[in-house]
Order: structure tokens, then sequence, then C-alpha cells
């Protein structure tokens, strides 16, 4: 296998700047994270690395939407320096006055120049503006925001290459691929294959689908996560939009990706090169592993955050296609990723819309694919789109969305 300078010699501009970025920044201890979206599942358990660091970070910005309360303490907890909410309460603007704090926007956040490394942990399309800024003032973000990528993967590209800035990915599967390419020429990648849990549905019949609850697609078997990931998962449209992700991230074409089945989730995901080699990245299912490391990049910390892997306690590991007829949001979302344009931003929010929708007990279950699907139908692609383009392009989705009816055939 060629070293690492080696192979990066033979890398094109582009892939060098999300793959292996040259890491000359002025690297300060504590390295200081702003972490935007830390009222959430990954905003709380990047804490929680942060935490237990022993030092190495330093939580510098905290950004949260309505759990103002949770924000209040932990801005209290970690004494940030600059601080976001939409609408902020009482308490959350004491606790800022008490730490010495200011309330600052995401993107000023983002681009500020005592942050090291944002983390975009905001769920939906609140991660976009502060993705584009970091990048742009050179920052290394941190990126588990998947939407953003969806919905306009091509600007942040662009963003990246005009300001210098790199994309450290945080979602475990994406975290995978990012380690195995490591070292590798890009010209070598042959597929990446992305491994699927299933979600809480995997082994239901399209009947049995037909009356699932919320609760019940909110118990994921092997991931504690946000609500609407989760229930993204059960549909799969959380795979299909990571295809589009993995597209951006690795600037491999859509036709290069595969997804396959892997209840345990052990295996985080594979690239399979050239000359028929796969390398296969595994650890145990805990975000805090991905998160830590987009962090310390390009250090592995020396000391484990999770707990490690027993391969001979897992005992088997079992992979299978995904069933694309039970799970159409797969299919969806790899046709829109192959169109571009504005399709998978409108695809994005009209399964953003439909998943509200769901938990409100609004529609059903296999309403979801039918709406994104009709949506789709009527949706006006455009080519390259410029931000306020993608921005339209959200809006229109989120609007024919709401308006579709339940029970609507696809
Ligand atoms: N959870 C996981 O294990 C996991 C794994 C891989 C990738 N991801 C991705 O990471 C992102 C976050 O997922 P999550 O599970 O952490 O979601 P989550 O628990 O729902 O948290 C979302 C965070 O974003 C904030 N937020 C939501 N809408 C906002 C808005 N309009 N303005 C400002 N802040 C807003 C929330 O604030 P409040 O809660 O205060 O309203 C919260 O802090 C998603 O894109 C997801 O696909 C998650």
């Amino acid at each position: 296998m060629p070293g690492p300078g080696r192979s990066s010699r033979h890398l094109p501009a582009d892939w060098q700047a999300a793959i292996q970025p040259p890491y000359d920044r002025s690297v300060t201890t504590p390295r200081r994270i702003a972490v935007l979206g830390s009222t959430g599942s990954i905003g709380r358990q990047a804490l929680d690395v942060i935490t237990h660091s022993g030092g190495q970070f330093q939580a510098v910005a905290l950004a949260g939407g309505t759990n103002t309360a949770l924000l209040a303490e932990q801005v209290t907890l970690h004494r940030p320096r600059y601080v976001h909410a939409p609408a902020p309460c009482a308490e959350l603007s004491q606790a800022v006055a008490r730490s010495g704090a200011r309330f600052a926007l995401p993107e000023e956040v983002a681009a500020a120049p005592d942050v090291d490394v944002v983390l975009i942990a905001t769920a939906g399309a609140a991660g976009l503006l502060p993705t584009l800024a970091a990048l742009r003032a050179g920052k290394p973000v941190a990126i588990a925001n998947k939407e953003v990528l969806v919905m306009a993967g091509h600007l942040v590209r662009r963003a990246m290459r005009e300001g210098g800035g790199e994309l450290r990915p945080v979602d475990s599967e994406h975290s995978a691929i990012w380690q195995c390419l490591w070292g590798e020429a890009p010209g070598s990648v042959r597929r990446v294959i992305l491994t699927a849990s299933g979600g809480a549905f995997r082994d239901l019949s399209i009947a049995e689908l037909a009356s699932v609850t919320p609760e019940q697609a909110l118990d994921h078997p092997t991931w504690k996560m946000g609500r609407k990931i989760t229930v993204d998962s059960a549909t799969l449209m959380n795979k299909g939009m990571e295809t589009i992700e993995a597209m951006w991230l690795f600037d491999v074409p859509m036709s290069a990706v595969e997804v396959v089945l892997h209840r345990e989730s052990i295996v985080h995901s594979l690239v399979e090169f050239s000359d028929g080699s796969v390398k296969a990245q595994l650890g145990v299912p805990d975000m805090r592993l991905p998160i830590q490391l987009a962090l310390s990049y390009p250090q592995r910390m020396p000391e484990p955050a999770v707990p490690l892997l027993e391969l001979a306690a897992v005992g088997s590991l079992h992979f299978a296609p995904p069933d694309t007829g039970r799970f159409p949001c797969l299919r969806l979302a790899m046709e829109a990723g192959q169109a571009g344009g504005t399709v998978p931003a409108a695809m994005a929010a009209a399964d953003e819309v439909a998943v509200e929708r769901f938990l409100r007990r609004e529609i059903g279950f296999l309403d979801i694919p039918r709406i994104i699907e009709r949506v789709l139908e009527r949706h006006q692609p455009i080519p390259d789109p410029s931000l306020e383009e993608v921005l339209a392009a959200d809006a229109e989705a989120r609007r024919l969305a709401a308006a579709v009816p339940a029970g609507v055939s696809a």
C-alpha cells in the first residue's frame, strides 16, 4: 500500500481537500470547538466527548433550537464564548450573562477566528448557512448534518474550494469510508459500500408496515438518535440520503455507491478497490467514536471513548441486499442523487414534512414515500442551482408535501 505522502501526489486538488487536507492550521490545545445543535443527540454526545477529552477539546460555542432550558444548563457547565438560540428564554439569557458569553449567529460563530473546528449537529436545513460560512473561512467542519450535503452538496464543495476549508464526516458510515480511504489513491476505488441496520421495521411485511405507529418507528434496534433520523432509518431514507452524502464527501458517482443490510451495526462501511481488495472499518455502534475522530483528526485520541469491540462475543455478522420494494425511500433517494440539481433538496424537504406528519399521526408510515414521490413528480428541477434556488425548491416541496392527503396512491 502506498504511504500517505506518495499517494497524495496523485490526488486531484478537490479530492485532497475532502480526504487528506494539509493540516497546517495553528493547532491549539485545547482545540476550540463550536457545537451547533448542542441540545440534540449528536450535540449532547459531542459535549460528552469534550468533557471526557482530558482537556484536549473545549466547547467555545453552543447553539440549540427550542430546548433553551437544556442550552442554559450547557452554557453554565461549559462556559462558552458564543451562544445561539432562535428564541432565548430568560434562564438562557441569565446563564449567558453569568458566564461572560455573548449571543452570536451560527454563521458568525462558524467563521470566528477563535474557533478551530465547527461541528454541524443541527438537523435539517438549519445547518446549511453555518457550513458554508465555516468552509469559506477555511475551517475544518465536522459534519453530522447530512441534509446539508443532500440539499446543496455542490455549493458545499464550492465553498470548500474557495475558502480552503475541509469536511470531516461524523456519520459512522462515512467516517468508516473516510478511514478506509486514508493513504489510498482515488483512482483505485471501485465501490463504496454503506452498511444499513435496516431500522426498526426491517423484518415486517408491507401489510404490517401499513399500521406501524410513531412509537414503534422511534424504537431503533441498535442506535439511539434524534426522532427525525430514527424514522428515516425505519423508511431507509436515512440510508438513501447517506448515498448522496457519500457522493459529495468522497467525489464518487452514484453508480459506485451501494448499500448492504447489516443488522449488527458492527461493520460501519466498506470500500472495494480496483484489485478487488475490500477494506472495512469496525467498532461498537456508538456515535462518540466518529464524533471524537472528527474533532481530533489527524490524530487519534490515546484512549478509547467507548467500550472495546469483542468480536468473539459478537459471534457472527450478517449481510443481505436491501428490499426497495418494502422500503422505496432508498430507491427514491438514490434516483434523486443521480438526477442532481434541486431534486435532492426537494426530496429532503418533502421527507422532513412527511416524517413530521407521520409523527403527528396525520399520515401512515407507507404514506411517507408516497408523499415524497408525489412531490418529486411535480417538482421542476433546476440544474446547478444557486443557494436561492435550492432554498426555493425546499420551500416549494414543503408546501406541496404538507398538502398531499393521507392514503394517496403513488
Ligand atoms: N443521532 C445520530 O446518531 C446521528 C448519526 C449520524 C448522523 N446524524 C445526523 O446529525 C444531525 C443531527 O441529528 P440528531 O439525531 O442529533 O438530531 P436531534 O436530536 O433532533 O438534534 C437536532 C439539533 O438541531 C437543533 N435544531 C433543530 N432545528 C433547528 C433550527 N431550525 N434552528 C436551530 N437549531 C435547530 C436542535 O435543537 P433543539 O433540540 O434545542 O430544538 C438540536 O440541537 C442530523 O442531520 C442527522 O441526520 C445523527
